[in-house]
């Protein structure tokens, strides 16, 4: 897929680290402070009754700790957890195959739960509803529809699109959980927690460093902490200062807000091209020689979150933050600058 290295998605390099740095209890999962709290609440309550936690549902952009909350909610639970992915369960047979080896109380996880198919999510409604399993047996007038009581589960539910999801299958979430972006001081402590599991020494404001150049993602941020790491380790004494993350962030070109060449090239095509916009989205993917769905769902949305870039009614516009971090003159400061100085 992308191999930028501020990619929110999961890279190949991420996986064998995301395993040893995933926190294994809500105690230790930093940040979402509201979704924590419901959480803990509902899991206490659950727990108290001896019942099935209600289904979860965990939305959110890629790399914020969906999955991670999913495995923590079942170990807070004491359940066993199966995990899956939409895509992954071709038919109902399927499905069925995995809700029949439920235990009692167990959380079914079902990742990317947009991509369900169809005729798989209709079994999943009953399932969800009423523990049960509804399926025909024979074909044709001698067709019969049989019932089948499945072990009572949880259901938890993750996607980064929610607006895919069907009313019918989002109605039968009973607990709603969206994610947000960190702030600099969470990504700092997740930073920190991951150098102290990393064994290595990350000295002063060096944490910050990195966290500010993580776009709001725990994914983000230990990734780029292990390419510091590596850094310090070959060129220096292996201890992070914040002199030496700087230095190795600017080398695999980080900046200090986590823009990339490809965030540079973009506003820079808008400004050089289209004085700053308004410009419409596929004219912006043409001069910069991509598609315009992937400008949409991956170049785009972390310069709106940063408030670099507006939509409007006419198309895209770069705004002023923007050309004050990159250091270039206002289309009106052009003209003026310009005049003075010819
Ligand atoms: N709140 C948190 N505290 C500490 N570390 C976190 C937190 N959230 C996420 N992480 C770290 O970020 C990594 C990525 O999180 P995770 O895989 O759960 O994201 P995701 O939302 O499932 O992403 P995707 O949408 O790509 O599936 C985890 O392996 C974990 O190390
Ligand atoms: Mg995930």
């Amino acid at each position: 897929m992308e191999d930028r290295i501020i990619t929110a998605h999961l890279m190949m390099e991420d996986q064998a680290a995301e395993y040893s740095l995933r926190p294994r209890y809500l105690a230790e999962y930093i940040g979402q402070r509201q979704v924590k709290e419901n959480l803990k609440i509902y899991i206490e309550a659950a727990k108290m009754r001896r019942e099935p936690l209600d289904h979860v549902l965990l939305y959110g952009p890629p790399g914020l700790g969906k999955t991670t909350l999913a495995h923590i909610i079942a170990n807070e639970l004491g359940v066993h957890i199966r995990a899956t992915s939409g895509p992954a369960i071709e038919r109902a047979g399927d499905l069925a195959a995995i809700l029949t080896n439920l235990q009692e109380n167990d959380v079914l996880f079902i990742d990317e739960i947009h991509r369900l198919h169809r005729t798989v999510e209709e079994v999943l409604y009953p399932a969800m509803e009423d523990f049960v399993l509804d399926f025909v047996i024979g074909k044709g007038p001698g067709a019969r529809s049989v019932r089948l009581d499945l072990p009572r589960f949880t259901l938890i539910g993750a996607t980064t699109r929610a607006g895919l999801l069907s009313a019918p299958l989002r109605d039968r979430f009973g607990v709603v959980c969206r994610l947000d972006y960190y702030g600099e001081e969470d990504l700092t402590h997740i930073v920190t927690r991951s150098a102290d599991i990393l064994g290595v020494a990350v000295v002063g404001e060096a944490a910050r460093e990195i966290a500010r150049r993580s776009r709001g993602t725990p994914r983000v941020a230990n990734r780029l902490l292990r390419r510091v790491r590596d850094v310090v380790q070959v060129r220096g004494d292996g201890v992070i200062t914040p002199e030496a993350a700087r230095e190795a962030l600017d080398r695999i070109q980080v900046d200090s807000l986590g823009l990339d060449s490809v965030d540079h090239k973009l506003l820079r095509a808008m400004i050089t091209h289209y004085r700053g916009g308004p410009v419409g989205l596929d004219t912006i993917a043409a001069s910069i020689g991509e598609e315009s769905q992937t400008v949409e769902d991956v170049y785009e949305p972390y310069l709106l979150q940063i408030g670099f870039i507006q939509r409007t009614p006419r198309g895209r516009v770069v705004t002023e933050a923007a050309y004050r971090h990159l250091n270039l003159p206002l289309p009106g400061e052009t003209d003026k600058q310009g005049g003075d100085e010819a």
